[in-house]
């Protein structure tokens, strides 16, 4: 299997979402060829909820990852799971048109472009 793939399927077991019971886990891929995954983190208050996709690159930046390659997401959905538009604003501010593949446990999967997911993007190239 996808190295990508499977790095988000084990993140996606991390998944603290006690409120929602739906797990979700991603992985991305960083120039250097360096792994990077996340999990959806809820909270009790809701809104304070961060998406696996979110938490992934956010933990890539921090440790210095730059030039995101792919990108994977894992939930365990009959119809594959995309990003949440939260996510795909900052997956755009940091990855712009990367390859995306959606999966799920059942071994079906699906890979596009971001910019498929997320036309017209207002990014920094407007400011
Ligand atoms: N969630 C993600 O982590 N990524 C997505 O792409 C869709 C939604 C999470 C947020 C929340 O913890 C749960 O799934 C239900 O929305």
């Amino acid at each position: 299997m996808d190295t990508l793939v499977s790095a988000a399927i084990a993140a996606r077991e991390n998944a603290h979402a006690p409120f929602s019971h739906f797990k979700v886990g991603a992985a991305v891929e960083d120039s250097n060829g360096r792994i990077h995954t996340g999990c959806n983190v809820e909270n009790a208050t809701y809104g304070l909820t961060l998406c696996a996709e979110r938490v992934a690159i956010f933990k890539a930046i921090s440790e210095g990852a730059r030039g995101f390659k792919r990108v994977a997401v894992i939930a365990d959905t009959g119809a594959l799971t995309p990003p949440c538009g939260a996510c795909r604003q900052i997956l755009w501010e940091f990855c712009g048109d990367v390859e995306i593949v959606l999966a799920n446990l059942a071994g079906k999967s699906e890979t596009l472009r971001l910019g498929t997911l997320f036309p017209r993007a207002f990014d920094g190239s407007f400011l």
